[in-house]
Protein backbone atom coordinates (compact mmCIF):
# COMPACT_ATOMS: atom_id res chain seq x y z
CA UNK A 1 0.00 0.00 0.00
CA UNK A 2 1.33 3.89 -0.87
CA UNK A 3 2.43 5.65 1.79
CA UNK A 4 -0.42 8.30 1.41
CA UNK A 5 -0.60 11.29 3.79
CA UNK A 6 -1.12 15.50 2.84
CA UNK A 7 0.61 17.32 5.68
CA UNK A 8 -1.47 19.43 7.17
CA UNK A 9 -0.66 23.20 7.00
CA UNK A 10 2.40 22.55 5.72
CA UNK A 11 3.43 26.69 5.11
CA UNK A 12 2.09 27.74 8.79
CA UNK A 13 4.48 25.21 9.76
CA UNK A 14 7.47 26.18 7.69
CA UNK A 15 7.34 29.78 8.39
CA UNK A 16 6.91 29.19 11.82
CA UNK A 17 9.82 27.03 12.11
CA UNK A 18 11.90 29.51 11.23
CA UNK A 19 14.44 27.86 9.30
CA UNK A 20 17.78 28.66 9.17
CA UNK A 21 19.91 26.44 6.71
CA UNK A 22 22.77 25.63 8.91
CA UNK A 23 20.66 25.04 11.78
CA UNK A 24 19.60 21.17 13.23
CA UNK A 25 15.64 20.48 13.37
CA UNK A 26 13.62 17.19 14.63
CA UNK A 27 10.46 16.16 13.80
CA UNK A 28 9.13 13.94 16.41
CA UNK A 29 6.80 12.14 14.51
CA UNK A 30 8.06 12.31 10.73
CA UNK A 31 5.14 9.63 9.41
CA UNK A 32 5.64 9.86 5.52
CA UNK A 33 8.45 13.37 5.93
CA UNK A 34 5.55 15.63 4.13
CA UNK A 35 6.68 18.44 6.62
CA UNK A 36 9.82 17.14 7.02
CA UNK A 37 11.17 17.07 3.56
CA UNK A 38 10.33 20.78 3.14
CA UNK A 39 12.33 21.50 6.18
CA UNK A 40 15.47 19.35 4.72
CA UNK A 41 14.81 21.47 1.46
CA UNK A 42 15.78 24.82 3.21
CA UNK A 43 18.70 23.09 5.49
CA UNK A 44 22.30 23.77 3.74
CA UNK A 45 25.60 21.82 3.75
CA UNK A 46 25.75 22.33 7.47
CA UNK A 47 22.17 21.80 8.50
CA UNK A 48 21.00 18.70 10.01
CA UNK A 49 17.54 16.71 10.07
CA UNK A 50 16.36 13.88 12.68
CA UNK A 51 13.39 12.57 11.93
CA UNK A 52 11.30 9.46 14.35
CA UNK A 53 8.51 7.80 14.29
CA UNK A 54 7.43 4.72 16.24
CA UNK A 55 5.89 3.13 13.39
CA UNK A 56 7.76 0.48 11.03
CA UNK A 57 5.79 1.64 8.08
CA UNK A 58 6.26 5.32 9.04
CA UNK A 59 9.87 4.60 9.07
CA UNK A 60 10.53 2.90 5.73
CA UNK A 61 8.64 5.60 3.59
CA UNK A 62 9.97 8.78 5.69
CA UNK A 63 13.82 7.26 4.64
CA UNK A 64 12.92 6.77 1.32
CA UNK A 65 11.83 10.17 1.02
CA UNK A 66 14.19 12.29 2.34
CA UNK A 67 17.47 9.73 1.04
CA UNK A 68 18.27 12.36 -1.46
CA UNK A 69 19.29 14.61 1.44
CA UNK A 70 22.29 11.97 2.34
CA UNK A 71 24.10 12.18 4.98
CA UNK A 72 21.92 15.71 6.80
CA UNK A 73 19.33 13.53 7.86
CA UNK A 74 19.17 10.41 10.42
CA UNK A 75 15.65 8.62 10.77
CA UNK A 76 15.51 6.68 14.24
CA UNK A 77 12.45 4.51 15.12
CA UNK A 78 11.42 5.43 18.89
CA UNK A 79 8.99 7.37 20.66
CA UNK A 80 9.56 11.18 20.79
CA UNK A 81 9.08 10.51 24.24
CA UNK A 82 12.98 9.73 23.89
CA UNK A 83 13.95 12.06 21.73
CA UNK A 84 16.47 13.72 24.61
CA UNK A 85 18.43 10.29 24.41
CA UNK A 86 17.97 9.50 20.71
CA UNK A 87 19.62 12.96 20.10
CA UNK A 88 22.08 13.01 22.81
CA UNK A 89 23.49 9.14 21.31
CA UNK A 90 23.81 11.21 18.28
CA UNK A 91 26.11 13.46 19.99
CA UNK A 92 23.17 16.59 19.70
CA UNK A 93 22.40 18.33 22.78
CA UNK A 94 20.82 20.98 21.83
CA UNK A 95 18.13 21.91 18.64
CA UNK A 96 16.64 24.90 16.77
CA UNK A 97 13.31 23.42 15.77
CA UNK A 98 11.21 20.56 16.80
CA UNK A 99 8.42 19.68 15.02
CA UNK A 100 5.02 17.38 16.68
CA UNK A 101 2.22 16.29 13.81
CA UNK A 102 0.30 14.29 16.18
CA UNK A 103 -1.95 11.22 16.17
CA UNK A 104 -2.31 8.95 13.40
CA UNK A 105 -1.18 9.27 9.53
CA UNK A 106 -3.77 8.79 6.86
CA UNK A 107 -1.87 6.01 6.13
CA UNK A 108 -2.10 4.12 9.51
CA UNK A 109 -5.87 5.51 9.33
CA UNK A 110 -6.58 3.89 6.15
CA UNK A 111 -4.68 1.09 6.27
CA UNK A 112 -7.70 -1.35 7.21
CA UNK A 113 -5.53 -4.04 8.80
CA UNK A 114 -4.04 -1.74 11.17
CA UNK A 115 -7.40 -1.70 13.09
CA UNK A 116 -7.45 2.08 13.39
CA UNK A 117 -10.99 2.75 11.62
CA UNK A 118 -14.29 1.96 12.31
CA UNK A 119 -15.14 2.21 8.63
CA UNK A 120 -12.86 -1.01 7.75
CA UNK A 121 -13.64 -4.46 8.92
CA UNK A 122 -10.59 -5.23 10.65
CA UNK A 123 -8.67 -7.17 14.09
CA UNK A 124 -9.11 -4.81 16.55
CA UNK A 125 -5.13 -3.69 17.14
CA UNK A 126 -4.55 -0.01 17.12
CA UNK A 127 -0.89 -0.17 18.06
CA UNK A 128 1.25 2.57 16.60
CA UNK A 129 3.94 0.73 17.27
CA UNK A 130 3.98 -2.96 16.23
CA UNK A 131 6.77 -4.05 18.91
CA UNK A 132 4.38 -2.86 21.36
CA UNK A 133 2.23 -6.61 22.59
CA UNK A 134 -1.21 -5.37 23.82
CA UNK A 135 -3.89 -3.98 21.01
CA UNK A 136 -7.24 -2.95 21.29
CA UNK A 137 -8.68 -5.75 21.78
CA UNK A 138 -6.79 -6.46 25.28
CA UNK A 139 -8.49 -3.19 26.10
CA UNK A 140 -11.79 -3.91 24.61
CA UNK A 141 -11.91 -7.69 26.33
CA UNK A 142 -10.04 -7.45 29.84
CA UNK A 143 -10.28 -4.14 30.94
CA UNK A 144 -12.66 -3.61 33.83
CA UNK A 145 -16.32 -2.17 32.88
CA UNK A 146 -15.32 0.90 35.22
CA UNK A 147 -12.14 1.46 33.46
CA UNK A 148 -13.26 1.19 29.83
CA UNK A 149 -16.01 3.86 30.94
CA UNK A 150 -13.75 5.97 32.10
CA UNK A 151 -11.05 5.95 29.33
CA UNK A 152 -14.89 6.42 26.76
CA UNK A 153 -15.57 9.56 29.14
CA UNK A 154 -12.20 10.93 28.93
CA UNK A 155 -10.61 10.62 26.04
CA UNK A 156 -13.43 10.26 23.27
CA UNK A 157 -15.74 13.14 25.68
CA UNK A 158 -18.52 10.66 24.69
CA UNK A 159 -21.74 11.38 26.88
CA UNK A 160 -22.96 7.70 26.18
CA UNK A 161 -19.54 6.37 27.76
CA UNK A 162 -21.10 4.32 30.95
CA UNK A 163 -23.85 2.93 28.43
CA UNK A 164 -21.23 1.57 26.12
CA UNK A 165 -18.58 0.27 28.50
CA UNK A 166 -21.57 -1.26 29.74
CA UNK A 167 -22.62 -3.18 26.65
CA UNK A 168 -19.14 -4.07 26.03
CA UNK A 169 -18.89 -5.97 28.55
CA UNK A 170 -22.49 -7.42 27.93
CA UNK A 171 -21.12 -9.06 24.93
CA UNK A 172 -17.84 -9.85 25.86
CA UNK A 173 -19.37 -12.28 28.23
CA UNK A 174 -20.94 -14.21 25.23
CA UNK A 175 -17.84 -14.22 23.19
CA UNK A 176 -14.14 -12.25 22.53
CA UNK A 177 -14.74 -8.94 20.71
CA UNK A 178 -12.13 -9.57 17.78
CA UNK A 179 -13.36 -6.81 15.53
CA UNK A 180 -13.79 -3.15 14.44
CA UNK A 181 -17.28 -4.00 12.73
CA UNK A 182 -17.93 -6.63 16.13
CA UNK A 183 -17.02 -3.05 18.41
CA UNK A 184 -18.78 -0.95 15.96
CA UNK A 185 -22.04 -3.18 16.21
CA UNK A 186 -22.26 -3.10 20.31
CA UNK A 187 -21.53 0.93 20.33
CA UNK A 188 -24.31 1.26 18.23
CA UNK A 189 -27.00 -0.57 20.46
CA UNK A 190 -25.71 1.41 23.33
CA UNK A 191 -26.32 4.66 21.53
CA UNK A 192 -30.05 6.21 21.02
CA UNK A 193 -31.67 5.70 17.66
CA UNK A 194 -32.22 9.37 17.77
CA UNK A 195 -28.25 10.47 18.12
CA UNK A 196 -27.62 7.69 15.95
CA UNK A 197 -29.23 9.38 13.14
CA UNK A 198 -28.20 12.71 13.85
CA UNK A 199 -24.49 12.57 15.23
CA UNK A 200 -21.53 11.53 13.93
CA UNK A 201 -20.06 8.30 13.26
CA UNK A 202 -21.38 6.81 17.15
CA UNK A 203 -17.74 4.63 16.92
CA UNK A 204 -15.93 7.78 16.70
CA UNK A 205 -15.29 8.82 19.93
CA UNK A 206 -15.25 5.25 21.39
CA UNK A 207 -12.03 4.62 18.63
CA UNK A 208 -10.57 7.68 19.65
CA UNK A 209 -10.47 6.85 23.46
CA UNK A 210 -9.09 3.08 22.91
CA UNK A 211 -6.21 4.89 20.03
CA UNK A 212 -5.54 7.40 22.92
CA UNK A 213 -5.79 5.23 25.98
CA UNK A 214 -3.57 2.08 23.64
CA UNK A 215 -0.64 4.34 22.70
CA UNK A 216 -0.82 6.51 25.84
CA UNK A 217 -0.97 9.39 23.57
CA UNK A 218 -1.73 11.86 26.16
CA UNK A 219 0.61 10.48 28.94
CA UNK A 220 3.41 10.73 25.98
CA UNK A 221 2.82 14.63 25.38
CA UNK A 222 2.36 15.75 28.64
CA UNK A 223 5.87 14.19 30.03
CA UNK A 224 7.95 15.28 27.14
CA UNK A 225 7.15 18.80 26.47
CA UNK A 226 9.10 20.75 29.13
CA UNK A 227 12.05 18.55 28.09
CA UNK A 228 11.73 19.34 24.48
CA UNK A 229 11.32 22.88 25.39
CA UNK A 230 14.92 22.54 27.26
CA UNK A 231 16.16 21.03 23.81
CA UNK A 232 16.04 23.84 22.23
CA UNK A 233 18.70 26.64 21.14
CA UNK A 234 18.04 30.06 22.23
CA UNK A 235 15.61 31.44 19.72
CA UNK A 236 14.39 27.96 18.87
CA UNK A 237 11.30 27.28 18.01
CA UNK A 238 8.85 24.03 18.99
CA UNK A 239 5.66 23.89 16.46
CA UNK A 240 2.40 21.51 17.72
CA UNK A 241 -0.29 20.19 15.75
CA UNK A 242 -2.92 18.99 17.49
CA UNK A 243 -6.12 16.98 17.01
CA UNK A 244 -8.59 17.29 20.02
CA UNK A 245 -9.11 19.93 22.82
CA UNK A 246 -7.39 17.14 25.38
CA UNK A 247 -4.21 17.62 23.07
CA UNK A 248 -4.28 20.77 22.43
CA UNK A 249 -5.29 21.91 26.55
CA UNK A 250 -2.07 19.72 26.95
CA UNK A 251 0.44 22.00 24.81
CA UNK A 252 -1.50 25.02 25.53
CA UNK A 253 -0.92 24.84 29.32
CA UNK A 254 2.75 23.32 28.85
CA UNK A 255 3.77 26.52 26.68
CA UNK A 256 1.92 29.06 29.30
CA UNK A 257 3.54 27.60 31.97
CA UNK A 258 7.10 27.72 30.38
CA UNK A 259 6.26 30.67 29.37
CA UNK A 260 5.38 32.04 33.09
CA UNK A 261 6.44 29.44 35.48
CA UNK A 262 6.54 31.25 38.53
CA UNK A 263 4.66 30.66 41.52
CA UNK A 264 4.29 33.41 44.16
CA UNK A 265 1.18 34.86 45.57
CA UNK A 266 -0.16 37.81 43.11
CA UNK A 267 0.36 39.60 46.14
CA UNK A 268 4.57 39.76 46.09
CA UNK A 269 5.74 42.91 44.98
CA UNK A 270 8.58 40.99 43.54
CA UNK A 271 9.45 37.01 42.56
CA UNK A 272 10.31 34.69 45.10
CA UNK A 273 10.21 31.31 43.31
CA UNK A 274 13.09 32.37 40.84
CA UNK A 275 11.40 30.11 38.57
CA UNK A 276 12.40 32.16 35.16
CA UNK A 277 10.56 32.03 31.98
CA UNK A 278 11.68 29.92 29.28
CA UNK A 279 10.50 31.63 26.58
CA UNK A 280 7.66 33.20 24.48
CA UNK A 281 4.17 31.54 23.56
CA UNK A 282 4.02 33.19 19.79
CA UNK A 283 0.37 31.80 19.10
CA UNK A 284 -1.68 33.47 21.74
CA UNK A 285 -4.41 31.91 19.77
CA UNK A 286 -3.70 28.50 17.78
CA UNK A 287 -3.65 29.05 14.33
CA UNK A 288 -5.79 26.98 12.15
CA UNK A 289 -5.94 25.57 8.78
CA UNK A 290 -7.68 28.33 6.00
CA UNK A 291 -11.09 27.31 4.51
CA UNK A 292 -9.69 26.12 1.18
CA UNK A 293 -6.99 23.32 3.43
CA UNK A 294 -10.38 22.24 5.26
CA UNK A 295 -12.54 21.88 2.03
CA UNK A 296 -9.73 19.55 0.52
CA UNK A 297 -8.54 17.72 3.67
CA UNK A 298 -11.59 17.01 6.09
CA UNK A 299 -9.23 15.36 8.18
CA UNK A 300 -7.16 18.65 8.41
CA UNK A 301 -10.68 20.08 10.16
CA UNK A 302 -9.68 19.99 13.72
CA UNK A 303 -6.07 20.61 13.75
CA UNK A 304 -5.19 23.65 15.67
CA UNK A 305 -0.97 24.55 15.46
CA UNK A 306 0.78 26.15 18.66
CA UNK A 307 4.13 27.41 18.36
CA UNK A 308 6.62 28.41 21.34
CA UNK A 309 10.04 30.39 20.96
CA UNK A 310 12.84 29.35 23.42
CA UNK A 311 14.30 33.20 24.95
CA UNK A 312 16.31 32.72 28.26
CA UNK A 313 15.31 35.48 30.67
CA UNK A 314 18.60 37.29 32.32
C1 LIG B 1 0.04 12.78 11.50
S1 LIG B 1 1.35 11.70 11.20
C2 LIG B 1 2.69 12.73 10.72
C3 LIG B 1 2.68 13.11 9.28
C4 LIG B 1 3.86 13.95 8.83
N1 LIG B 1 3.93 15.20 9.52
C5 LIG B 1 3.81 14.20 7.33
O1 LIG B 1 3.59 15.34 6.92
O2 LIG B 1 3.98 13.24 6.58
C6 LIG B 1 1.80 11.22 12.79
C7 LIG B 1 2.92 10.21 12.86
O3 LIG B 1 3.43 10.28 14.17
C8 LIG B 1 3.71 9.00 14.65
N2 LIG B 1 3.62 9.10 16.10
C9 LIG B 1 2.52 9.44 16.85
N3 LIG B 1 2.84 9.46 18.15
C10 LIG B 1 4.16 9.15 18.23
C11 LIG B 1 5.07 9.04 19.31
N4 LIG B 1 4.69 9.22 20.57
N5 LIG B 1 6.36 8.74 19.03
C12 LIG B 1 6.77 8.54 17.75
N6 LIG B 1 5.94 8.62 16.69
C13 LIG B 1 4.66 8.93 16.92
C14 LIG B 1 2.70 8.10 14.00
O4 LIG B 1 3.20 6.79 13.91
C15 LIG B 1 2.54 8.77 12.62
O5 LIG B 1 3.40 8.19 11.68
Amino acid sequence: MEFKHVSIMLDEVIENLDIKSDGVYVDGTLGGAGHAWHVCKRLGENGRFIGIDQDAAAIAAGTQRLAEFGDRVTIVRSNYCHMKDVLHDLGIEKVDGILLDLGVSSYQFDNAGRGFSYREDAPLDMRMDQRQELTARDIVNNYSESDLYRIIRDFGEDKFAKNIARHICMARQKKTIETTFELTEIIKAAIPMKVRATGGHPAKKTFQALRIELNHELEVLQNSLNDMIDLLNEDGRICIITFHSLEDRIVKTIFRKNENPCECPPSFPVCMCGKKSKGKVITRKPIIPDAVEMEENPRSKSAKLRVFMRRTQE
